[in-house]
């Protein structure tokens, strides 16, 4: 029975492939205000604003690639048993070729109907006034500060059975992800992989390194695991 590594990562794991995270200096919060593009506050106030900006992201996706660190977490399947709950927006987990990676605040390359329950691929297109998907104008299929996180309560149960949980650049401050580490179980083992790790609720073993150089050390120890 091969053991089960849980990933919990945020935008610190797709740096590296030249997407900025939100909060490091010259981070997105810094060039745009979240509360015009990323709340649904934004969405009703001004739907082309927050149209522009994420398909500015989405054309931007497609040219990037994933990086080390992406594919070292898809090859740990090899010998093990990989989910990776992730609370970028990005594909680059499964362009690296992970299997099962759950999506907390959605995915860029999907769009959706007001009510997030018509869902359609996009790729890398952009969405603009007047598409229609279901019978409303279509939207990013993104959670915006404001909206439920619906696929919060898979993550905790992909957690309760992990016999090693790994985070990897989140600064662990949006919550109800932030809150996943309590989660898990508490007699396994946490790894932190980040140059300027956060303040957690548990023992963590630290690997203050970038995504890439830190997942060859992670590589490295989970062979005597
Ligand atoms: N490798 C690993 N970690 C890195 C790297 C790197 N190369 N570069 C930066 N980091 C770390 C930073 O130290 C920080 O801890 O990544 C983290 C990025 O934190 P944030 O920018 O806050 O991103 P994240 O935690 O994913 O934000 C959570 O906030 O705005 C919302 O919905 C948005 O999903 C996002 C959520």
């Amino acid at each position: 029975m091969k053991k089960k590594i849980v990933f919990i990562t945020g935008a610190g794991m797709s740096a590296e492939s030249g997407i900025s995270t939100f909060r490091d200096s010259d981070g997105m919060w810094e060039n745009y205000n979240v509360s015009d593009v990323a709340d649904i506050e934004g969405w009703y106030r001004n739907p082309s604003l927050v149209l522009d900006f994420y398909n500015n992201m989405r054309r931007s996706l497609e040219s990037k690639q994933p990086n080390a660190g992406h594919l070292a977490i898809a090859a740990l399947e090899k010998d093990f048993e990989v989910q990776v709950i992730t609370q970028n927006v990005d594909d680059l987990h499964e362009r690296a070729g992970s299997t099962q990676v759950l999506h907390l605040h959605g995915e860029l390359t999907k769009a959706c109907d007001e009510s997030k329950t018509v869902v359609e691929s996009i790729g890398y297109a952009d969405i603009h006034i007047g598409d229609k998907i279901g019978q409303t104008q279509a939207r990013p299929f993104i959670v915006w500060f404001g909206e439920a996180v619906p696929e919060f309560e898979n993550a905790v149960r992909m957690l309760s059975d992990a016999d090693v949980v790994v985070v990897v650049g989140t600064s662990l401050q949006v919550y109800p992800a932030a809150g996943l580490l309590n989660y898990a179980p508490s007699d396994v083992p946490v790894y932190l992989i980040d140059p300027k790790p956060a303040q957690t609720v548990r023992p963590v073993r630290c690997i203050a390194k970038k995504a890439t150089e830190g997942m060859k050390q992670l590589v490295e120890e989970l062979k005597t695991i």
